[in-house]
């Protein structure tokens, strides 16, 4: 939700400022702007749409200066336009801000610096900040963010610079994420770390209610005691090409195509010698003995693993576990003490329910543990324990390969706990090791059926589109699966909705004649994930079911299954043969193919689709 970046040092600001923006438009993309420093003059330039709109424009009349802020924007408050627009100035123009999260006393702030003179022009929640800096700025633009951000209530990650302190930046943060990236002769702040990867590999994760200001030559970060505090300096392990689309069309194909090799680092990272090891647990084994409960609290997709997780743990570690949604978790009156276990799952590490949820759970005196992907992120540094899914950087807001990792990791958690508890016998546990270990390479061959635009999938996408259309535009999508690819059936259908707009539902298949049945007639593409299960003949009925009516099929098939050769579904996808407990990491594959194509048919915006932003940083 919304990417800021700093810049101060010896290159053109502007480029440095546009670069970065373009690797966080992740977060938003509905408007940008560059505030730039020169001459002890701000120049502030923002354009309501895509980054490439304000990048034109900056082509046809750039500024010039080496320091400055931009914002990437996903609208709260305010509409998408020029004028919403980060960065905000003050009255007198002297003083730019751009910010990500929510102000929520903002209207009552305004009000008082109404009261005081300000005039306001935007109808944003952020620039109450630039005028509460103003008001409160004494010739210290850091003393001036210092008092402002002590009366701010919400959540901000904020850059402020002030046309009168024209070598520092000042940063400061409250339950949205920033970072500081250390340069030589220059320093970076950014809302992730692939805004900053093209020129510095060192980042200072900021803790919540840390100011920092930045100069060419160093950065100084006070903690919210006001203290200064040496910051711990991190290396960036990964690769910029990592966040670059390397020849793929869109960030959703490579990363779906980067599958295989996620689960296989993922595999020998975590598998020792026959043995599951979790370096950065920081869990004791004591407690985990001891724990007669999980709850497994997430939103989306990570969700979706979360659910899958339940199924996992238990049939083989045999501990009662239920999965909420973060933003129901956090305001009832969840059943966690000190003997549950709460895992939160979260790609970005800090989607602000999940936070809230984790909050609440630790307020419980549960044991709390994190499964995230983005390191040093909010719910990574919180939760008692984190394991951390190692998936690479995700761009595409439609999450896949984080979903994989996340389901991955639940797989190794539940052999874990099952041999701490001792709840499946040894044999068993091995053959269960010894079974994942082949899965990335039967993902791999899965996925190069499917390298080439013209496959099965893609025609499938195609013929959906002439179907749709012949309807009326009245077609849609059902998903229907059973057991431990119930939660794929979900999974499938959000993939859909989310990057094509068109209508999709997933349920477990036993529900159908309980109310969904009653939607089928020649409408509806019904997606059955009909791979060998104890369920398998269950999936046949229900297939039988649809046809009847009228529904069109696509059955999602172990290869080699003849009997479904006798039920007359319109489509088939075949899928390698794989134990039922392991299926849903290949079921995924052509669920999220197909959610790919179909939008690519229709030509939307695969990537950054309308509404959404990858990271979920307001409630
Ligand atoms: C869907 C998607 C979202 C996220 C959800 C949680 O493709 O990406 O549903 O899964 O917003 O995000 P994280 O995992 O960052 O907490």
């Amino acid at each position: 939700m919304c990417g800021i970046v700093g810049y101060i040092g010896e290159r053109t600001a502007q480029e440095v400022l546009l670069k970065g923006l373009s690797r966080l438009e992740y977060r938003g993309y509905d408007s940008a702007g560059v505030a730039i420093l020169k001459d002890g003059r701000i120049n502030a330039v923002k354009r309501q749409g895509k980054l490439s709109v304000l990048a034109r424009e900056l082509a046809s009349n750039p500024l010039s200066g080496t320091m400055g802020i931009g914002h990437t924007r996903w609208a709260t408050h305010g509409v998408p336009n020029d004028t919403n627009a980060h960065p905000h100035l003050d009255c007198s123009g002297k003083i730019a801000v751009v910010h990500n999260g929510i102000i929520e006393n903002y209207l009552e702030l305004k009000k008082y610096l109404k009261k005081k003179g300000h005039r306001f022009i935007s109808d944003t929640d952020t620039e109450t900040i630039s005028h509460l800096i103003e008001d409160n700025y004494k010739g210290d633009l850091e003393a001036a963010v210092r008092k402002t951000t002590a009366i701010l209530k919400g959540s901000y990650a904020i850059a402020a610079i002030h046309e009168k302190d024209s070598g520092r930046i000042v940063g400061a943060r409250c339950d949205s994420p920033l970072i500081v990236g250390i340069g030589k002769g220059e320093n970076f702040l950014a809302s992730d770390v692939p805004a900053i990867l093209d020129y510095t590999k060192e980042v200072i994760y900021l803790e919540n209610h840390d100011i920092v200001t930045m100069t060419r030559s160093g950065v100084k970060i006070t903690n919210g005691a006001g203290r200064v505090v040496k910051p711990k300096v991190s290396k960036v392990k990964w690769d910029i090409s990592q966040a670059e689309k390397c020849g793929y069309r869109h960030f959703m194909l490579k990363e779906i195509f980067e599958q295989a090799d996620v689960l296989q680092r993922i595999l020998d990272e975590r598998i020792r010698r026959g043995r599951i090891v979790f370096d950065e647990l920081k869990l004791k084994e004591s407690d985990l003995r001891c724990i007669k409960r999980i709850a497994i609290v997430a939103c989306g997709t990570a969700y979706h693993a979360g659910l899958t997780g339940k199924y996992m743990i238990e049939e083989y570690a045999r501990i009662p576990c239920w999965v909420d949604t973060s933003s129901e978790f956090r305001y009832r009156d969840p059943l966690v003490g000190e003997d549950t276990l709460v895992i939160i799952v979260s790609q970005s590490g800090e989607t602000a329910d999940s936070l809230a949820a984790l909050r609440e759970a630790k307020r419980r005196k549960a044991k709390t543990l994190g499964i995230c992907n983005v390191l040093g992120s909010s719910i990574a540094r919180e939760a008692n324990g984190v394991i951390y899914t190692h998936a690479g950087p995700e761009i595409a807001v439609a999450s896949t390969k984080a979903y994989t990792a996340q389901l991955a990791v639940f797989y190794l958690l539940t052999m874990y706990l099952a041999s701490l508890r001792n709840t499946v016998k040894r044999s068993r546990l091995d053959s269960l090791v010894s079974q994942f270990k082949k899965l990335p390479s039967l993902m791999e061959d899965l996925l190069a059926e499917y390298k080439s635009d013209y496959n099965k999938i893609a025609a499938y996408a195609q013929e959906f589109k002439r179907y749709y259309h012949e309807k009326h535009n009245k077609s849609y999508f059902l998903y229907l699966g059973r057991n431990i690819n119930y939660p794929n059936a979900l999974e499938g259908a959000l993939k859909l909705k989310e990057i094509s707009y068109i209508s999709a539902e997933g349920y477990p298949a036993g529900e159908m004649k309980h109310g969904p049945i009653a939607l089928i007639d020649e409408n509806p593409w019904v997606v059955c994930i009909a791979t060998r299960s104890k369920t398998y003949d269950k999936m046949l009925s229900n297939i039988q079911e649809i046809k009847a009516r009228g529904g069109i099929v696509i059955a999602l098939v172990t290869e080699g299954d003849e009997e479904i050769l006798h039920h007359s579904v319109n489509y088939l996808v075949e899928l390698p043969a794989v134990e039922e407990f392991f299926s849903p990491l290949i079921v995924v594959i052509p669920l999220q193919l197909l959610a790919y194509y179909v939008a690519l048919e229709f030509g939307y915006d695969i990537d950054q689709p309308r509404n959404l932003a990858k990271s979920v940083t307001v409630e």
